[in-house]
C-alpha cells in the first residue's frame, strides 16, 4: 500500500466514522529514528473511544477490552493524527467502538490509515460499577 491522495489509501474508501480527535505527533512521542511510539497512538485511540462511548452512554466509561489492534503504517514526527470512531455494537452496559487513526504526513495533504482497532468500553455509575446504556434518543 502506498500513500496516495488526500483521504485515500489504496484499497480503502477513506476514513470510516466520525472525526473525534486531531493532534500533532511531537518529538517527545518518538524513538530515536523518528517513529512515534505505538503506545502513544493507542493512547489517543483510547481517548477517542472514551469520548465516543461517553457521548453515547452519557456517563463515565472505562475500557474493558481491546479486541483487535493493527498497526498498518508508522506515524512520524510532524504527522497530524486524526482519530475516527464509529459504534459497532451497544450491549447492556458495553459499547463496542471501531477506531481508525489516519496520519496526514508532515507538510503534505496525504492522509493514510495507520492503525485500526476495536475497543470495548463500559458505562459506569458514580461508584465505578457497570450501568445500563440508555436507549438512544
Ligand atoms: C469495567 C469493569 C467495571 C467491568 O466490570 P465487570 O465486573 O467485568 O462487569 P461485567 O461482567 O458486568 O461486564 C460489563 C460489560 O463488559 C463486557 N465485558 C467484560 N469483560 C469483557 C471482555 N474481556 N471483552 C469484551 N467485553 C467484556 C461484558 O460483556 C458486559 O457487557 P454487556 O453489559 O453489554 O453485556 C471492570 O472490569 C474494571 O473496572 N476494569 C478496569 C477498567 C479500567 O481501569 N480500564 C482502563 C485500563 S487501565
Amino acid at each position: 500500500m502506498s500513500d496516495t491522495g488526500p483521504l485515500s489509501d489504496s484499497g480503502d474508501d477513506g476514513p470510516k466514522g466520525e472525526l473525534t480527535m486531531r493532534l500533532l505527533a511531537m518529538p517527545a512521542d518518538a524513538n530515536a529514528a523518528g517513529d512515534i511510539f505505538g503506545g502513544w497512538v493507542v493512547s489517543q485511540m483510547d481517548l477517542a473511544a472514551a469520548i465516543c462511548a461517553a457521548d453515547r452512554s452519557r456517563s463515565r466509561v472505562a475500557t474493558v477490552a481491546i479486541n483487535t489492534l493493527v498497526f498498518r503504517k508508522p506515524v512520524k514526527i510532524g504527522d497530524t493524527l486524526s482519530v475516527y470512531t464509529s459504534i459497532q455494537r451497544v450491549g447492556r452496559t458495553s459499547i463496542t467502538v471501531l477506531i481508525e487513526a489516519w496520519a496526514q504526513r508532515y507538510q503534505t495533504q496525504n492522509q493514510v490509515k495507520v492503525t485500526e482497532g476495536v475497543f470495548v468500553m463500559v458505562a459506569l455509575d458514580a461508584a465505578g460499577e457497570p450501568v445500563a446504556v440508555p436507549a438512544e434518543i
